[in-house]
């Protein structure tokens, strides 16, 4: 994290005089902060306070000849690492949403290559207001995070959602955002390979629920899962993605459905059919509890509770063998031992054109991993790639997908 590079705008809103503790806190953390303060900023706080926290010039202007030839708009649109809006103004949002350039921070926000993550803030009903909740949905679908806002009293003597979070809760937004891979490739730097074609793309973990507090999970990050509809996404196809709990963000330009069960999955992957192409990358439950309880289980003198388990549908064989099947049906396999054996039995046995195989061994580290080592097992045999960033065996697999389809199967 040390040593990472965070532009953070600051806007027009009351809690601007937060982003000078929010300044100080990343700084705590080793990152390096350029900040840019909107005219309307500049009211709530002053440059002057916001360079000496930061410890750098903060940039105001976006016609300013001095700043434009010691660094360039474009040049400190890229030169970072995270984008951060801390207050995210209703009006930056909505210019955001609608691609506006026409003053430095939205002109930054336009032309950053980099993930952004807005803290919104302000009064509940411009919160509320459809307007700037459709701005949200936009912005969310195109790959902006948002951490808050917070429910509580505002400034404005009302009460309700409109609070930008406090300083900690969004530098551990950052941290969380810095993790992952912040970097926005170019659309148009992926060859079109799928345009015109629609992909449903599976992610993350299922929760299967005990009782209204607790739930059987796994380890699935949705890191892979979300790489590839990111990746089909990029390559023109129009994805949707249906996702267990991840923290992980949606991706940049498609339709994210969120869902808890392998239930809801399979509903959510039906409602989404047809498809060309389908990819089964969540790691679905197997199992469910069979009756899980309305109020809590409580512990008692009848020592611990037998959890009676019923298998959960399976969605790869059921989308495989659906009067809807997509032309290509990919599933994965997770296995810890017989890999290539499992998967090729898995092949067989659900009836799809292709298993993407991969070891899960703790030792492997790909569970909530950066890096993935996969073998592509199909009727025509075993291919092994290297271990490669799994946004790498994303792409990878999309070429290997479009060829397929250009060849009429797997
Ligand atoms: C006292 C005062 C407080 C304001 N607080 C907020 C706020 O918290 N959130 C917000 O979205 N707008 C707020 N506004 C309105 C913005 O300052 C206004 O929309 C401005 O154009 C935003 O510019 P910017 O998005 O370029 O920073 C406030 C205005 C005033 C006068």
């Amino acid at each position: 994290m040390t040593g990472k590079r965070i532009l953070l705008i600051v806007g027009g809103g009351i809690a601007a005089y937060k982003s000078l503790d929010l300044v100080r806190r990343l700084r705590e953390r080793g990152l390096n902060v350029r900040v840019v303060l909107t005219e309307a900023g500049a009211q709530f706080v002053t440059p002057l306070s916001l360079a000496s926290l930061s410890g750098q010039e903060v940039h105001q202007e976006l016609f300013s000849l001095t700043a434009e030839a010691r660094m360039g708009h474009i040049e400190l649109s890229r030169d970072a690492d995270l984008v951060v809006i801390a207050p995210a103004t209703a009006d930056l949002l909505a210019k955001a949403a609608h691609g506006h350039a026409n003053d430095l921070a939205s002109t930054l926000l336009l032309a950053t290559d980099k993930r952004v993550l807005a803290a919104p803030s302000m009064n509940l009903r411009m919160w509320l207001h459809p307007a700037t909740q459709r701005n949200v949905a936009t912005l969310r679908g195109d790959g902006m995070i948002f951490v808050g806002p917070g429910d509580g009293a505002m400034a404005c003597g009302e009460f309700g959602p409109g609070r930008m979070s406090e300083p900690l809760e969004i530098v551990a937004a950052v941290e969380a955002a810095l993790a992952g891979d912040t970097v926005i490739p170019l659309p148009m730097a992926q060859p079109p390979v799928l345009a015109g074609l629609r992909v449903i793309v599976t992610s993350g973990p299922t929760h299967e629920p005990i009782d209204p507090v607790r739930y059987i999970a796994n380890r699935s990050s949705g890191k892979q899962g979300h790489a590839i509809a990111q990746a089909a996404a990029n390559a023109g196809a129009s994805v949707v993605l249906v996702s267990g709990p991840v923290s992980v963000p949606d991706p940049a330009g498609v339709q994210t459905v969120h869902v808890e069960t392998a239930r809801q999955m399979l509903e959510a992957v039906e409602a989404a059919l047809p498809a060309d192409i389908f990819i089964g990358a969540a790691a679905v439950a197997d199992w469910r509890v069979g009756a899980a309880l309305v109020e809590k289980l409580k512990k008692g003198a009848s020592g611990p509770p037998t959890l009676g388990l019923v298998e959960n549908p399976d969605i790869l064989a059921t989308v495989a063998s659906h009067a809807r099947r997509p032309r290509l049906v990919v599933g994965f396999a997770a296995e810890t031992e017989k890999v290539i054996d499992h998967a090729q039995a898995k092949l067989a046995r659900k009836k799809c054109d292709l298993i993407v195989a991969n070891d899960v061994s703790p030792a492997t580290g790909v569970m909530g991993g950066d890096a993935n080592t996969v073998h592509l097992v199909s009727k025509g045999g075993v291919e092994t790639w290297p271990t490669l960033p799994k946004a790498e065996v994303a792409q990878r697999l999309i070429a290997e997908l479009a060829a397929l389809m250009g060849e009429g199967g797997a």
